[in-house]
């Protein structure tokens, strides 16, 4: 087993941790005990104080008992109360609306107040865990109650931004109009949490720390990706939410872009911000862009029907609680994407993802071409296994490396086996929400795990052709699968076309 290694650790600058959204949903089960990890684990500034910014009219002291409820619901180590109430202690709430004059008046005293008692230095996050509507007026609102000026020298000022960031290709290149009219880019982190993910972020080490494995990283021996990200988990309580939004703008300028872009990325020329977001900028802006034909053969969508996923019966998508009966919103996307430029010409990344499947699934895998014959007579090439290196994202945690190997005895048989690095046997994972490293980043001034505005626009405009076609095509083209399978037949044959298929869930 090897440690985590604490030592070199950056301790942050004093700071006032400003959220916006503060009764929330996110803030309840995944800050307060990001926080509270980050406590735990020393991580937190010697001088810190927490403001919970909200339209509810309540007290401090009712805000405070409400996240001491919530830690106790969702921390995710046992909770020591003397360092919750330091915690706690530091924490104050201010009702404010940026739709109204002079609203933020309230707030600006308060931190004005909180920086002087707790000697944060001026310096503030603001965290902003709202609707996505919410994300501009507060910015602009911050901008005029002059909270996020910052001058040379001076303390400094960050905001993060929570995601969906946009709809398309068109409202995100408004809002990150709206927030570079108030702030500068280094000053905006747009969150998303599968950076937050030690295996996500294990991409890049893999590639880059290890010189074995990169001459194979390419077109030559490389037959194609594939990319999964697959839920047990329906719509639930979110069918207003889904249903205007569905899976696609939902998980794939995202999230399955963050691990195609790692995947995918030239090797930046230095490990830090600048360089490497640049370059997962450079490979999603190379994704071709197809015309309506070509989105429409190279997409399927489809929703879930009645099923039952690990043994609970789950009802049709357009039966959930807030989902409209003739909703033509897809719960399943699986796509072809070809990435232009010189290492990946020819090498399809297919995407998939989808929710009620019949298992819970996120992977990367990369198919390596076959062995160009076999001389071995009794197994030719189609029926040796195939080569694929798997990186486990979740629940799986891992690397597997599927080759051949002689199956013992007097006879030459051939059988698939695996190489298998599991991380659990070798590192002792501290329990997180996968917050406490964003979080951290953010307090210490390092962007590379958030995204730049030219990344989240390359993403949009990537997925924009799927967009647009099926915005005109309707309910036309949406598949369906029963929920707890594992995703409609049409996905199989988006592969079967090419002679392939997807691995198993
Ligand atoms: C969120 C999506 O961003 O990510 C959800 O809005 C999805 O629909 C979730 O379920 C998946 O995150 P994770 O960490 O559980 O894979």
């Amino acid at each position: 087993m090897i440690q985590t290694d604490t030592s070199g650790v950056r301790r942050p600058d004093p700071c006032c941790f400003v959220i916006f959204g503060a009764t929330g949903d996110l803030t309840q089960r995944l800050l307060v005990p990001a926080l509270y990890n980050l406590a735990a684990t020393n991580l937190l500034p010697d001088h810190f104080a927490v403001i919970g910014v909200g339209r509810a009219d309540l007290t401090s002291d009712d805000f405070r008992n409400g996240l001491v409820e919530a830690l106790g619901k969702f921390a995710t180590r046992p909770v020591d109360r003397e360092l919750a109430k330091k915690l706690f202690n530091n924490l104050s709430y201010v009702q404010a609306d940026p739709s109204l004059d002079g609203s933020f008046d309230t707030l600006c005293a308060r931190l004005l107040d909180v920086e002087d008692r707790y000697r944060t230095q001026g310096n503030r996050i603001f965290y902003l865990a709202t609707p996505p509507a919410g994300f501009a007026p507060i910015v602009k609102a911050l901008g005029a109650a002059k909270l996020v000026g910052e001058e040379d020298g001076g303390p400094w000022r960050r905001v993060i931004v929570e995601k969906p960031f946009g709809t398309d290709l068109g409202s995100a290149r408004a809002l990150n109009g709206d927030l570079l009219s108030v702030l500068d880019e280094d000053q905006i982190y747009r969150m998303d949490h599968y950076l937050g993910k030690e295996t996500v972020q294990n991409i890049t080490m893999l590639r880059f720390a290890n010189g074995v494995f990169e001459p194979l990283w390419n077109r030559n021996h490389i037959d194609h990706v594939q990319i999964t990200v697959a839920e047990t988990v329906n719509v639930e309580r979110r069918g207003a939410f889904f249903d205007a939004t569905g899976t696609l703008r939902d998980m794939v300028p995202n999230h399955l872009f963050q691990l195609l872009s790692l995947v995918a990325m030239e090797p930046p020329s230095r490990f830090e911000a600048g360089a490497v977001r640049a370059e997962k900028a450079e490979v999603l802006d190379a994704i071709s862009h197809y015309t309506d034909e070509q989105a429409l053969a190279n997409s399927v969508r489809a929703s879930y029907g009645a099923g039952t996923v690990n043994g609970e019966t789950v009802v049709g998508y357009r039966e959930a609680p807030d989902v409209s009966p003739t909703s033509t919103t897809e719960t399943y996307v699986a796509l072809k994407l070809h990435i232009d430029n010189w290492r990946w010409a020819g090498v399809p990344f297919y995407l998939r993802t989808g929710k009620a499947l019949s298992a819970r699934k996120s992977e990367v895998a990369i198919k390596f071409k076959a062995a160009p014959f076999s001389m071995f007579r009794e197994t030719p090439v189609e029926r040796l296994a195939q080569n694929f290196m798997v990186l486990g994202i979740q629940p799986d945690e891992g690397i597997r490396l599927h080759f051949n190997a002689k199956v013992p005895g007097p006879a030459i048989r051939i059988g698939g086996v695996d190489m298998r690095f599991k991380y659990a046997d070798f590192f002792e994972a501290a329990p997180s929400t996968g917050y406490e490293t964003l979080i951290y980043d953010c307090m210490i001034g390092d962007a590379m795990l958030f995204q730049r505005a030219d990344a989240v626009e390359a993403g949009w405009c990537a997925v924009e052709p799927f967009q647009r076609v099926w915005r005109e095509t309707k309910g036309a083209g949406l598949a369906t699968y029963a929920a707890g399978t594992n995703g409609p037949s049409e996905a199989d044959a988006l592969l079967g076309r090419d002679g392939r298929s997807w691995r198993h869930l």
